[in-house]
């Protein structure tokens, strides 16, 4: 039968549209007293009445800064005619560990059913990327979604997953794969977290500030090679930094017709398919903003020694990452499995995690993503070998 001349008979095709609305919120301490974005952001659909909510907080943020809790209560009391805060604070272990671990997802769903949360309460959510995942994970999966309120407190998070649709846990040796498609309720940016942040997770969340500026916007780029040695510390330069990564991650969400991401394509994923896999091998030793900078370092020589850049312009992006300290080997990448680099199975397993056909974003010149359905084991192998070789000569010019 041919199935291209058929025409059911009774055509009812069933069109669903729904229109997410959230905004986010830039702030200096969203715990401050005389700061209402936390306020609002809860109570903005009904300001006249009080609002429920539970608050999950990551480990670190609050061992970084332990007056958090007594903060946050005397900030729910200022605010007691639109907030209520519901039982104790849940804290979550911090990093890439809790999205390893299906005793967590559990725990926080039991805690979700004894708060008796309904579809109009809120989960508060305090912490780096991985916990957002995680606490997102399990927020959306009661009564099918309750509203999740975003707090990001750190450069990743706060620039790039943080302020998306997306949240999920690591399950079967693979990164994310279990997770839904749940735009936030609100999401609060604030700087003053990141003055208790590690310098590495500066610089790892600073790695996907890189990737959005080399595929959408060169003259952020330019920005990033002038500010590189002050934007590591936190205050106004990473604030900005964070700020025009989140625009930019935001802008694509909002414009790209497709924030499910039901197509194969992922413009903005540049880098991504061997820092995925980078992560898994090195057991999450490696941050994913880590991983980021070695795949896209990767992807851009890829892109050179195929025509599509310039090496002028990849010498710019090696130089910009090793000025924000980033990595570009670790020895995990001569890692082999039946005689190949361990990490071109992140090539497979990245297509099997977009479905449908492969399609990888390499670099037509900074701020110019391109996209390609195919890549050639070969010319990966040589890039392998550049990026285990130190040193910027190795820019040599394409023969
Ligand atoms: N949902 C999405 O769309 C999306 C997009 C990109 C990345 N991610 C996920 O985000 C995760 C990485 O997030 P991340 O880079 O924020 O790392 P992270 O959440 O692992 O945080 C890094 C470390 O810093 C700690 N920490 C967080 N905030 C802190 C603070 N203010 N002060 C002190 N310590 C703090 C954490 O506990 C952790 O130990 C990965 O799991 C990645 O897959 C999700
Ligand atoms: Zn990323």
């Amino acid at each position: 039968m041919d199935l291209a001349a058929f025409r059911p008979a009774t055509h009812s095709m069933q069109t669903v549209s729904v229109s997410f609305d959230y905004p986010v919120l830039f702030s200096r301490d969203c715990l401050a007293s005389d700061d209402p974005s936390l306020a609002w952001a809860l109570s903005r659909l009904r300001p006249d009445r009080r609002h429920r909510f539970v608050v999950c907080i990551d480990a670190n943020v609050l061992a970084a800064r332990p007056s958090l809790v007594a903060e946050l209560e005397a900030y729910v009391q200022v605010h007691s005619s639109v907030l209520e805060l519901h039982a104790a604070p849940v804290v979550v272990p911090g990093g890439e560990d809790c999205k390893n671990d299906p005793a967590l997802v559990q725990h926080l769903l039991q805690t979700f059913a004894a708060a008796h949360l309904d579809r109009h309460s809120a989960v508060v959510c305090i912490g780096g990327g991985a916990v957002l995942d995680a606490v997102g994970y399990a927020a959306a999966l009661v009564h099918r979604g309750v509203r999740l309120v975003r707090v990001p407190t750190t450069v990743l998070a706060q620039g790039d997953g943080g302020v998306g649709v997306k949240n999920g846990v690591n399950a079967f040796g693979a990164k994310n794969f279990l997770g839904t498609f749940a735009p936030p309720f609100a999401v609060i940016n604030s700087g003053r977290w990141l003055e208790h942040l590690p310098v590495r997770d500066i610089r790892a969340g600073l790695a996907e500030a890189v990737k959005v500026a080399c595929i959408r916007d060169a003259g952020f780029f330019d920005w990033l090679e002038a500010h590189a040695s002050r934007v590591t510390t936190p205050g106004a330069d990473l604030d900005h930094a964070v700020r025009r990564a989140a625009e930019l991650h935001l802008e694509h969400i909002r414009t790209s017709g497709d924030p499910f991401e039901l197509g194969s394509a992922r413009p903005l994923d540049f880098g991504h398919w061997a820092a995925h896999k980078l992560e898994v091998l090195s057991q999450h030793g490696l941050r994913h903003g880590e991983a980021v900078s070695i795949g896209m370092q990767l992807d851009a020589r890829y892109s050179e020694r195929t025509g599509l850049l310039s090496s002028a312009q990849l010498l710019r992006l090696t130089r910009l990452l090793a000025a924000l300290g980033l990595p570009r080997h670790q020895e995990i990448l001569n890692k082999k499995i039946n005689g190949q680099p361990a990490v071109l199975a992140g090539l497979e397993e990245f297509r099997e995690h977009l479905g449908g056909e492969l399609t990888v974003t390499l670099l037509q010149d900074i701020g110019r993503g391109v996209e390609v359905h195919a890549l050639d084991t070969a010319v990966i192998e040589q890039a392998l070998h550049w990026l285990a070789t130190p040193g910027e000569v190795l820019v040599e010019p394409r023969a």
